[in-house]
């Protein structure tokens, strides 16, 4: 990786420890993005680069009463990083350069073995997830372009979040829900079987993800058990609409 690149990692998170560097969003790297990787139209703005799992930007226990301390942990350091260890292991089988964005192997996943469709989707899916979470937070809701955006699009935020919380509850067994942006530049939700995501090639929704839901048993069941339904109802509060707006206004 070219220092030009690196210093054009865009993204800072805060967290109670201190400002964490986060590889998502490049502010200007159209020259490093191969042309036929535009096929889903995912915004050279919101490149995530790195195929190393990136620390956490807050406490295990920091969106406990809606995700609880163990499942974090476990998620984190378990689920995660299995998906970060054997992506690396698939690309070096492979011979990916992990230089250059995971979106350009994500792009054509179609042409990789499924060892890298799964871990490539995991560990993109999972490092998108910690960033669209923070805090609980009352009144918790989008501002800005992107409430607007919303309120256009799906009529009103409840019409939104109900929306988007069938996608999640109707995903049958293991998946995601999704907010993202098609090639038409319009606001979609859709939801993915497995690790799959918008920006593969073998998706039926196609587009660059803004919001991600995991409704894997593993996210939830500790607290939940069977209950997706609730879980969903209370991540609501932990969503961090600054970081979700931040890609939106990206586009
Ligand atoms: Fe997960």
């Amino acid at each position: 990786m070219s220092s030009k690149y690196k210093s054009r990692r865009a993204f800072i998170a805060d967290s109670a420890k201190g400002a964490i560097a986060v590889s998502i969003g490049l502010s200007a790297a159209g020259s490093l993005i191969p042309n036929d990787t535009t096929a889903n139209n995912y915004s050279k703005h919101l490149i995530f680069t790195n195929y190393d799992q990136q620390p956490l930007p807050y406490k295990y226990d920091a969106l406990e009463n809606v995700i609880d301390a163990m499942t974090m942990e476990i998620h984190y350091s378990k689920h995660a990083a299995t998906y970060a260890k054997n992506l690396k292991e698939a690309a070096a089988a492979e011979a990916v350069d992990v230089s250059k964005p995971l979106e350009d192997v994500l792009a054509k996943i179609s042409k990789f073995s499924p060892k890298m469709r799964n871990n490539g989707g995991g560990h993109y899916n999972h490092e998108l997830f910690w960033q669209c979470m923070r805090a609980k937070k009352d009144n918790n809701a989008p501002t800005g372009k992107l409430a607007a955006a919303i309120d256009k699009t799906f009529t009103s935020f409840a019409e939104f979040k109900k929306q988007f919380g069938d996608a999640g509850k109707n995903r049958f067994g293991s998946g995601w829900a999704w907010l993202y942006v098609d090639a038409a530049k319009t606001l979609k939700i859709g939801s993915s079987p497995n690790q799959d995501n918008p920006l593969m090639d073998i998706s039926d929704i196609k587009g660059t993800p803004l919001l991600g839901l995991d409704v894997w048993e593993h996210a939830y069941y500790l607290k939940y058990q069977n209950k997706r339904a609730d879980y969903i109802e209370n991540w609501w509060n932990v969503v961090n609409w600054d970081f979700v707006q931040q890609r939106f206004e990206k586009l």
